[in-house]
Order: structure tokens, then C-alpha cells, then sequence
């Protein structure tokens, strides 16, 4: 018997990348995946039937309702969440003059900062916290709903990041993880007597599409961070999700993987 058999999971952000090497590591080990994503249509294409694929936009309440509700009516209920959509940045946030500071100084000019603080407009700030924090705590109230419902317990598992520990990387963004992680602990305290688990998986850099505009040297130097001197495979960052989300896991709460080829221990 797989170990996820049985199991109704939703993966947010799972049309690419970390999320659709999830979905499809949940399919392989038993489960029924509903893909959750801006464009039904991708969605679709990372698994067949059984399982489904759901539009959703975590950052707006009414979507992540809708989409949940869909998937309750659908699979028949939830018992997995996987809280994998973010952004690691959006227009205004800063980055494009922080990237100039950044290429300045690299070239010599003492003058020049790599800034993002001091050029982060409000929309920039919100945007990249409404998807990466508000749509994990959106999808986890409306899973927490229908699991509270089922009566039989769930797990949820937040995807952090090895920038929520080590700082490296734009503000909002790193801000938005490190909250990630202190939703994961009060949720764990709140939700255990309701026999629901809450813990978190933070990658390091793993080589998903956001990598592949960036050029050879830049990835060189993200792969340095790491003792193994690589990226991760998205499917290195998976057993660690399916072991929290299945009942292997069953007194782990409030805990968290770290998945990234030591470029930070604790
Ligand atoms: N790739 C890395 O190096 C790395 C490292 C640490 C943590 N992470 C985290 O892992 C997760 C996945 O990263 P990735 O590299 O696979 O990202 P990605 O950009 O390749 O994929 C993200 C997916 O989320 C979807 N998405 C974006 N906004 C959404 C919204 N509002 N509603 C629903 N879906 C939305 C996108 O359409 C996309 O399919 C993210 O939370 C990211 O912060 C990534």
C-alpha cells in the first residue's frame, strides 16, 4: 500500500516548477491531487485523471473559496495541503534598481548601493506578500474548514525558504517566508487537538523556470551558497514534503525540513 493512498491533496502553485514536482511525487505515492493555478489549462496538463486541475489565484479570497469548494465537490474533501505558490517579486518592489545598484558597483562605482528598501513602493511590498503569505493563510483557512468538517484530520505543508533563515534575498519576499514559518508553529499549537498537522519544507535554490532567464555566472554563484556547489532538482525537494503530508509524519508538527544542500544549517 502507498503511503498517501486514500489521501485528497491540494498543491497551490503546482503548474511548474517545485509545485508540479510535488503534485506529481503525492500522485506517485497514492494520493489524489488537486493542481491549483492562475490557468486551469496548466493545471491540467501536470496530471490525468483522477486527478484535477483547478484555477485559483491565492491572493484573492473569493478564488481560493471558489477553487476550494470545487475541489471539496470534486475529490469529496481535502487531507493534504500544500501551500507551495509564491512570488519571490513583483512590479515596484525595488529589485530592478536594486539590480542596477548592484551592476554599478560591480563596476567600480563606490557611489552605488544595491538598494530595494529605499525603492519599494507599497504596491510592490503588498503584492509579493499577498500571494506568498496571505495566499498560504487563504488556502489554509479554507482547507482548515473543510478538514475541521471531515473530522479526520489533515496535514498542511508550507513551502519557506532558505532566505527565511538566511536573509539572501529581496525583503518582501524573505519577509513573507520568515511569516510563513510563524504561521506554521501557531497554526501547529491551534490546530492539533483537531488532529491537524501544520509544518513547513524550506528549499534552497532550486532550478525551477524563474532560473532559466538568469545567466550562466549568476546561477554559478547561487549554486556557490550550497556546499554540494549545485542547484536542487525540484524533485530533490519532494520526499520531504510527502513524508510531512503523510502519516509517517505522524508527531511532527510545528517542524520544519530544511532542503538545501547545506547553504545553511540549522
Ligand atoms: N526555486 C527556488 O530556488 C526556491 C527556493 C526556495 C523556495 N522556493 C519557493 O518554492 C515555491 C515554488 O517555487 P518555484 O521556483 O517552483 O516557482 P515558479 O515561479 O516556477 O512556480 C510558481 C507557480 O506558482 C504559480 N502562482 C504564482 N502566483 C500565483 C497566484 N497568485 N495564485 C496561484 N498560483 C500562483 C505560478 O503560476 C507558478 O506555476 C515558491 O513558494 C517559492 O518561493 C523556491
Amino acid at each position: 500500500m502507498k503511503r498517501l493512498e486514500g489521501k485528497r491533496a491540494v498543491v497551490t502553485g503546482g503548474a511548474q516548477g517545485i509545485g508540479a514536482a510535488i503534485a506529481r511525487r503525492l500522485a506517485d505515492e497514492g494520493a489524489v491531487v488537486a493542481v491549483l493555478d492562475l490557468s486551469a489549462e496548466k493545471a491540467d496538463e501536470v496530471l490525468g485523471a483522477p486527478h484535477i486541475g483547478v484555477a485559483c489565484d491565492v491572493s484573492d479570497t473569493a478564488s481560493v473559496d471558489a477553487a476550494f469548494a470545487q475541489v471539496a465537490q470534486r475529490l469529496g474533501g481535502v487531507d493534504v495541503l500544500v501551500n507551495n505558490a509564491g512570488i519571490g517579486s513583483a512590479p515596484g518592489d525595488g529589485m530592478a534598481e536594486y539590480y542596477a545598484g548592484q551592476a554599478a558597483r560591480a563596476g567600480g562605482d563606490e557611489t552605488a548601493f544595491a538598494d530595494q528598501t529605499i525603492h519599494c513602493a507599497d504596491e510592490g511590498w503588498s503584492r509579493v506578500l499577498a500571494v506568498t503569505l496571505d495566499g498560504a493563510f487563504r488556502c489554509s483557512r479554507a482547507a482548515v474548514r473543510i478538514m475541521s468538517e471531515q473530522g479526520t484530520g489533515g496535514s498542511i505543508v508550507n513551502i519557506g525558504s532558505t532566505a527565511a533563515l538566511a536573509g539572501n534575498g529581496p525583503v518582501p519576499y524573505v519577509t513573507a517566508k520568515a511569516a510563513v514559518l510563524g504561521m506554521t508553529r501557531a497554526m501547529a499549537r491551534e490546530l492539533a487537538p483537531r488532529g491537524i498537522r501544520v509544518n513547513a519544507v524550506n528549499p534552497g535554490a532550486t532550478e525551477t523556470p524563474i532560473y532559466a532567464p538568469l545567466p550562466e555566472e549568476v546561477k554559478a554563484a547561487v549554486a556557490a551558497d550550497s556546499v554540494m556547489n549545485r542547484l536542487a532538482q525540484p524533485e530533490e525537494v519532494t520526499g520531504a514534503v510527502a513524508y510531512l503530508a503523510s502519516d509517517d509524519a505522524s508527531f511532527a508538527t510545528g517542524s520544519t525540513i530544511n532542503v538545501n544542500g547545506g547553504a545553511w544549517f540549522s
